[in-house]
């Protein structure tokens, strides 16, 4: 236990931190205030995808930072860092996903989505799933599966119910008293599970057929982790609505709501100002993320998927490894207990690479390298690992 943090006035979210004292970090690079230079094998945890401080979007922020910072609260003026942010963001987006409400976490777009469900529908009924995690606000934390994370702040946001995630007999809750159904495209804490497609097509037409708003969860499995722009390409499916954060921000703190323009046109009337944030647009993590949609549309989907297939490969190879679940650069492995991923993932650090764990899925370690890692920071990524499987030992 270490309560070195909290000493220095710091809360802490563990009893056992990190506590890395970070002095820079360059693409794939962190250093350390000793000089010690470590891999970021986890991209922040799925938020700086084009690497620590892209030059680019290093050089949109500083535009940015010179031409002015926070001047009102979100809604009453026009910047143009947001328009050139939704405008980008949009234009990667089918057409029914017109408009964006920017905020400033992944967890503020849920109780958005939430909230705009319930507005726009009349209805009160949320659906979620089983293995989803949404964030900790109250409204994100409601619809999260983990009984154990939500039983010491009950009681939450009511009406929700839990369904058996990828079964066809679950669907059959979604009735027309459903406002909304919430789903990670591809879930992330639940160590990387990939749903069906026809599971996820099915969903789409259920909730189309009952008048329900579809809610897709991009916030961890979008804007380029799973080796296309958006995850819910891979199934051939639309959300009604879909939120998005941690990469979007390109390194910036933001999140966004992305709906109909008629559905986020109910948050401006009935009441007016239905739904408000002080610094949610804010001018300098849209300037960022401009930036990030760029990058995001000229990725090298190729080489993504390569490095997602030579990690796997690599990993898979080893005895300590029973499973390794991937799709595009969004990789869950898996071993034999929760000691033996502790101890990989403490030796990995000792030597230079940062892995971590899951909030809920004890037996695996997760990576999420940056999209542009470097052939050379990938394969010293992967030898070290190799060698602390080696070393594992129970
Ligand atoms: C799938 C998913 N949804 C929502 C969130 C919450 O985002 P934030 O931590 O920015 O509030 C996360 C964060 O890890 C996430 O992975």
């Amino acid at each position: 236990m270490s309560e070195q943090m909290l000493s220095d006035g710091l809360a802490q979210t563990t009893l056992h931190p990190l506590e890395l004292r970070i002095s820079h970090a360059n693409g794939s690079r962190i250093t350390l205030e000793n000089g010690k230079e470590i891999i970021d094998f986890i991209s922040g945890i799925g938020a700086s995808s084009f690497g620590h401080g892209h030059s680019s979007i290093l050089n949109a922020i500083h535009k940015q930072v010179d031409k002015h910072l926070h001047v009102m609260v979100y809604g009453e003026t026009r910047q143009s860092a947001q328009d050139l942010a939704a405008h980008r963001l949009l234009g990667m987006l089918p057409d029914s996903l017109s408009a964006v409400y920017f905020v400033n976490s992944g967890a503020e777009a849920i109780d958005a989505a939430m909230k705009l469900t319930r507005r726009v529908t009349k209805r009160t009924k949320i659906i979620a799933f089983s293995g989803g995690y949404h964030g900790n606000t109250f409204g994100a934390l409601s619809v999260s599966s983990s009984a154990e994370r939500k039983a010491p702040f009950a009681p939450l946001v009511g009406d929700v119910e839990l369904v058996e995630w990828n079964e066809m007999d679950g669907l059959r809750t979604i009735d027309a008293s459903v406002a909304s159904v919430i789903v990670e495209t591809i879930q992330g804490d639940a160590g990387i599970r990939i749903p069906e497609t026809s599971w996820m097509r099915a969903l789409r037409e259920k909730c189309t057929q009952v008048g329900a708003h579809l809610i897709l969860d991009e916030i961890q499995c979008g804007f380029g982790r799973t080796g296309r722009p958006f995850a819910f390409e891979h199934f051939g499916i639309v959300p009604d609505h879909l939120c998005l954060g941690k990469a979007l921000g390109g390194g910036m703190p933001m999140g966004a709501l992305v709906s109909k323009k008629t559905h986020l046109q109910q948050f401006a009337h009935s009441p007016s100002l239905g739904h408000i944030t002080t610094f949610g647009g804010h001018p300098v993590p849209c300037a960022a993320s401009a930036e990030a949609s760029k990058l995001l549309k000229n990725t090298d989907w190729v080489r993504v998927e390569q490095v997602g297939a030579i990690i796997e490969k690599t990993l898979q190879a080893s005895e300590q490894v029973h499973e390794v679940r991937r799709i595009g650069l969004y990789i869950a492995v898996e071993m034999a207990s929760a000691e033996a991923v502790n101890q990989v993932i403490q030796s990995a650090l000792e030597q230079g690479v940062l892995i971590f764990y899951f909030l809920s899925t004890p037996n695996a370690f997760r990576i999420a390298p940056p999209l542009n890692i470097s052939d050379a920071d990938l394969h010293e990524a992967l030898d070290t690992l190799l060698a602390c499987f080696e070393q594992v030992n129970i």
